[in-house]
Formats: structure tokens, C-alpha cells, sequence
């Protein structure tokens, strides 16, 4: 039985993959199962946390006790429900696949196949980095130091990322940099409190496989190892949030 030691503690988690549209038929996507985010919003709740679970695409039922669930569909949209809720929040945890790029105009009507060019090019510009806006939104706020709108929340801010390691050869020395590097860089990049990497390959990563992750903090130094099912890592995630949280812990 988990202990409850999360009790008062506001989270937000993430979960899924938001969809880009292109036309009113047509989007890009990508094969994020929401399975990890919403075993780390049945982790906090578990412990006692009140829980907003903001769900882009799932394959999963998100009825979970405790976890209020507000559905978005796009990068955008997942943007303006987690900067709402930010503020306000202790924990935020950012397990959705946030799409890199939108079309830069969609389109009104179905785009139909052109008799004269055997092609279709369509033009992207990229989303807004939603967790490494959390991180810069929180550091103006503590910045600004005004008690009301200058909220220090929120206190932990959580990303995932899955890396594959380069090809050997890659790199200069020949040896390709490791999902451990980029990791690494990546965490030192978006300053999240916490960062989880994971190697996606064949085996782990998306869909209902086990994982593995190592996570990372700011300076992306290793503070913690977890693997196992995502429930597993779920609350493996969740003692690191509440240690940092300076919460007992199991
Ligand atoms: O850079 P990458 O997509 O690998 O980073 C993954 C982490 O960043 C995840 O926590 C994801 O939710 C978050 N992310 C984001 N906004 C984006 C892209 C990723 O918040 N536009």
C-alpha cells in the first residue's frame, strides 16, 4: 500500500500524443500510448496527490480515482492548459510526446491530390518547447518576487526524454554519442528539475513494453535509476518527486 504522504500536494501530469492538424480530416501524430503519463498520475494519486491529468491522444482509459482529466488535442492546446495550471501547481510532470512542428496554415477544406505535380509539400514551423517554458515562466516569477503573481511554483518540474544513441561513427572520436549524453544535454538545455531518459529502440519505450530510465537533474548529473513496468517507474518517479518535494517517502 502506498503511503499517503502526498496529501495537499497539487500535480499536473501530461500524457499522450498531441495531434497537429492539416486539414478538417487529416493531422500528424506520433505513437505515444499515454500509458507512462497516466501511470504517474495513478502513482501521485495513489499517494494521496490531487491530480489534473491534461491527455492529448491515448489509448488508454483515463478513469482513475483522484485525477481530474482534461482532454487537449494539439501542442497549443496542451500549452494553454499546462501554463494555466503551472502556477498553481507543486509538481508538474510532462510524459506527453509534444508535437515539434504544426503546419504553418491549415487548411479550411480537404486537401486533394494535384493532377499536376506528383507531390505534396507541406510547410512546418515549430511549437513552443512547453517544459522549457515552465522552467523560464518559473524563474521570471521567483524573479520578480512578488508573493501574488510571483509564485515559486511549481516546486518540481518533471520532463521525459527518449534518445537513441548515435550510430558508432557519428561523432569525431568514432565511438557516436550515447542515449546518456543526450540525455544529458538535453536536461542541461530545458532545465527541468527532473529529467527521464529512456533508449527507445525495439524494446523499450513506446506502447506497452517494459522501460528503463535514468534520470537526470538540471546539471544533468544521474540522481536515480528506474526500471520495470511504467507502473514501476511511475513510482519510482514519484519517490524522486517527493524527496525533492521534502515529503517522507516510502
Ligand atoms: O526534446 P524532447 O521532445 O525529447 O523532450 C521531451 C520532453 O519535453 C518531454 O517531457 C515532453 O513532454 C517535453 N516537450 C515539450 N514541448 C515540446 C516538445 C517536448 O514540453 N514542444
Amino acid at each position: 500500500v502506498a503511503p499517503r504522504d502526498l496529501v495537499g500536494v497539487r500535480a499536473v501530469v501530461t500524457a499522450g500524443g498531441t495531434r497537429e492538424p492539416l486539414d478538417p480530416v487529416r493531422f500528424l501524430g506520433n505513437r505515444s500510448s499515454g500509458r507512462q503519463g497516466r501511470a504517474v498520475a495513478a502513482a501521485l494519486a495513489a499517494r494521496g496527490a490531487d491530480v489534473t491529468l491534461v491527455a492529448a491522444h491515448v489509448e488508454v482509459p483515463l478513469d482513475l480515482p483522484g485525477v481530474t482529466v482534461e482532454r487537449v488535442s494539439t501542442a497549443l492546446e496542451l500549452e494553454r492548459a499546462v501554463r494555466a495550471l503551472a502556477p498553481t501547481a507543486d509538481v508538474v510532470v510532462m510524459s506527453a510526446a509534444v508535437a515539434d512542428y504544426r503546419v504553418a496554415e491549415v487548411s479550411s477544406a480537404k486537401i486533394k491530390k494535384s493532377a499536376d505535380s506528383p507531390g505534396l509539400t507541406l510547410e512546418l514551423v515549430e511549437n513552443p518547447d512547453i517544459l522549457a517554458g515552465l522552467v523560464r515562466d518559473r524563474a521570471l516569477r521567483r524573479e520578480s518576487g512578488d508573493a501574488e503573481s510571483g509564485s515559486t511554483r511549481p516546486s518540481v518540474v518533471v520532463g521525459f526524454a527518449a534518445e537513441t544513441g548515435d550510430a558508432a561513427g557519428d561523432t569525431a572520436d568514432g565511438g557516436g554519442a550515447t542515449v546518456l549524453d543526450h540525455g544529458r544535454a538535453k536536461a542541461r538545455r530545458k532545465g527541468a528539475d527532473l529529467l527521464a531518459v529512456n533508449a527507445v529502440g525495439e524494446r523499450a519505450g513506446f506502447g506497452d513494453v517494459p522501460n528503463a530510465v535514468t534520470v537526470l537533474d538540471a546539471a544533468g548529473d544521474v540522481v536515480g535509476e528506474v526500471a520495470g513496468s511504467k507502473d514501476d517507474v511511475a513510482h519510482g518517479l514519484v519517490d524522486l518527486v517527493a524527496a525533492r518535494l521534502g515529503v517522507g517517502g516510502r
